[in-house]
């Protein structure tokens, strides 16, 4: 596999982990992220030049459209992974409309930018590509204390179709992974030790997943292996979204 492929959210976790697959997997990886020194560190970490490294927010139209030029400029761009993305657990009625409107700000607002980019130079260039969005099972059923999170999610979901209806005809190929619980920064910083036992007896498989178990579905996305598959969401959550009672 070949081509450059940009990463949101590349600094952490689920974006990092991919950044990594993808890279031995043959793709040149870009990670984008707000956080200029973990930023710099997974750059040292995964041994990137610094042209493969942006320091930006997803939400940053500009910017954004200036690293898919830049990208694009030192060669082919083969795909991105929409990953960035912040989390909030609340009941609805404690949540303000100013946390609402930062988690669809980047979580949403972020993907469709990103996204946008990228295919308006795909289209400019009459080349295809692939669009991965790293979306949740939160935005599939309605898990409590998530009305901004899962909300966020459940658009970036359908965003997903969208743009897979969309830019199908020109060979772009939009689809998305659904993480159940996954052992990250993101859920060691909001998941109590009640929150993780809920999950665990929810998710048939009875375990948290691991970062590299959804980059190894994206990865599969966005190689050539998934070249008939368009506007899927692929659930990777060890069984939680399809559970009934439980054994
Ligand atoms: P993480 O917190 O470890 O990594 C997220 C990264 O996104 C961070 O490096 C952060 O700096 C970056 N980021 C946040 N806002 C940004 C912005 N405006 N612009 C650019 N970068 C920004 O989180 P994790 O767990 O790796 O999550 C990655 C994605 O997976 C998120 O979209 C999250 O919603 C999704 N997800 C995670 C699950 C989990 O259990 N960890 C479950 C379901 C979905």
């Amino acid at each position: 596999m070949s081509g450059a492929v940009i990463v949101t959210g590349g600094a952490s976790g689920i974006g990092l982990e991919t950044a990594r697959l993808l890279q031995e997997r043959g793709f040149v990886p870009h990670i984008a992220d707000l956080k200029r020194e973990a930023l710099d560190e997974a750059r040292a970490t995964l041994g990137l030049p610094p042209e493969q490294a942006h320091a930006l927010s997803v939400t940053d139209e500009a910017a954004v459209e200036e690293m898919v030029a830049k990208v694009a400029q030192a060669g082919t761009l083969a795909g991105v992974v929409n990953c960035a993305g912040i989390a909030m657990d609340r009941p609805a009625v404690e949540t303000s409309v100013e946390d609402f409107r930062r988690i669809v700000d980047v979580n949403l607002t972020g993907t469709f930018i990103v996204s946008r980019a990228a295919a308006r130079l795909w289209l400019a260039r009459g080349e295809g590509g692939a669009i991965v969005n790293v979306t949740s099972v939160s935005g599939m059923i309605g898990n409590k204390g998530r009305s901004a999170y899962g909300a966020s999610k459940g658009g970036q979901n359908l965003l997903t179709l969208i743009l897979a209806n969309e830019l199908g005809p020109h060979g772009i190929r939009v689809n998305a992974v659904a993480p159940g619980p996954i052992d990250t920064p993101l859920t060691k910083a909001i998941h109590t030790g009640d929150v993780r036992a809920q999950w665990n007896a929810r998710v048939s498989l009875r375990r948290y997943g691991e970062p590299r178990e959804i980059a190894s579905a994206v990865a599969f996305l966005l190689s050539p292996d998934a070249s008939y598959v368009n506007g899927h969401i692929l659930a990777v959550d060890g069984g939680f979204v399809t559970a009934g009672l439980a054994p």
